[in-house]
């Protein structure tokens, strides 16, 4: 009885044209079928060249032709008749979507206090200002700060189909450990707790329909951000530096860190690009420009910088971001405008 195993192995004795590997350890046969000394097989060939497909083809009909018990050989070779585009599908097509969430983004950091919650709160109100449906998850769980900069401490209620809805502060629907913890309670849980915890977040909280859920990630691009990455069925990252640390290489093990589990980056924001005197001096503490420098170097999206102000930091405490407080002054434009430049990198 001729079996699979025996047809395979006889096709590693066919050498793809000018190497020494052979065609399955290039994984190209793709299906075997003997039956009554009958034996057909698929072949899929990436390269676009007809001539190396005709000889792997006639090459494979003779070896299958000397395997006792092969009466009848049929060969198919799949080939791409024409070079194939770059990229023919959206980055996103294979996304497992949640569903009523169109697109769900990341904001991260290679280190901490960078400004990833100041972004995440203020980049969610704008784009709620702007129009659109917007959710605010925090995912760092031992250091939430989303309650603080949102202004709200609530827990959230549970819906009929046991479900935890997200209180809701400036159209903002909003989600954070912090809602769930008693005072300042520490959390002590190890990764796989905070993963099936993320994972609640976003399958057993009723987030309805949204256009955006902004995900505010820990300071970080290990182990642990790396997890949730791949937890949180990403749409796309956002990365925050300042000028200093654009410069020094940090940037790059963000996008490292997104590229790891395949999610497409959609740009960089400099924080705390440049600070004005009340005398109207502009004073470059970090230095200024780094960001855009590295996005070109990296070849992503600059989405624009946000300087230093003090009405930034003190309405991050008072738990009233600037897009709310003052859309139309300096601080609260900054971030319309990455909102708009965000928006433009998502467009369907
Ligand atoms: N452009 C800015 N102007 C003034 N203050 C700012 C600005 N950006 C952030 N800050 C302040 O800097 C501090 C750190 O910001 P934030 O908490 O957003 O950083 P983070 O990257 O989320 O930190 P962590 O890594 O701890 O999560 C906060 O007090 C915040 O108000
Ligand atoms: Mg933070």
């Amino acid at each position: 009885m001729l079996t699979e195993d025996d047809i395979r192995n006889a096709l590693k004795s066919v050498k793809y044209p000018g190497y020494s590997r052979d065609i399955v350890s290039f994984g190209l046969v793709k299906q075997i079928a003997a039956t009554n000394g009958a034996v057909s097989i698929s072949l899929q060939v990436t390269a676009n060249n007809p001539e190396v497909a005709q000889q792997i083809k006639s090459e494979t009909e003779r070896v299958l032709r000397d395997v006792p018990g092969v009466n009848k050989v049929y060969v198919q070779v799949n080939q791409p008749n024409a070079p194939q585009p770059a990229a023919p599908q959206s980055p996103w097509a294979q996304q497992n979507k949640v569903a009523g969430i169109h697109r769900i983004v990341a904001v991260a950091s290679g280190k901490g206090g960078v400004g990833k919650s100041t972004l995440s709160v203020n980049l969610a109100c704008a784009l709620q200002h702007l129009g659109a449906k917007v959710g605010l998850l925090d995912c760092d769980i031992y250091g939430p700060s989303i309650p603080l900069m949102m202004g709200l401490n609530q827990r959230p209620t549970v819906s009929d189909a046991q479900k935890m809805v997200p209180p809701s502060k400036y159209g903002v629907k909003l989600m954070s450990m912090g809602f769930l913890l008693d005072g300042d309670q520490p959390v002590i849980w190890r990764g796989p707790m905070i993963v099936k915890t993320i994972q609640q977040f976003i399958t057993a909280v009723e987030w309805g329909e949204l256009d955006f859920l902004l995900v505010d990630l820990p300071p970080g691009t290990g182990d642990a951000q790396l997890t949730l990455c791949q937890t949180v069925p990403l749409d796309g990252g956002v990365i925050v530096t300042t000028p200093q640390e654009a410069s020094l290489g940090v940037v790059r093990k963000g996008i490292a860190m997104f590229q790891k589990v395949n999610v497409p980056i959609l740009g960089i924001v400099e924080n705390m690009s440049y600070y004005t005197t009340p005398s109207g001096e502009r004073v470059e503490i970090f230095g200024h420009g780094g960001g855009q420098a590295e996005a070109e170097r990296q070849n992503v999206a600059f989405l624009g910088e946000v300087p230093l102000f003090i009405q930034i930091r003190e309405s991050g405490d008072r738990g009233v971001p600037v897009v709310v407080s003052a859309p139309d002054q300096a601080p609260g434009q900054a971030f319309l405008k990455i909102a708009q430049a965000l928006r433009h990198q998502l467009a369907d």
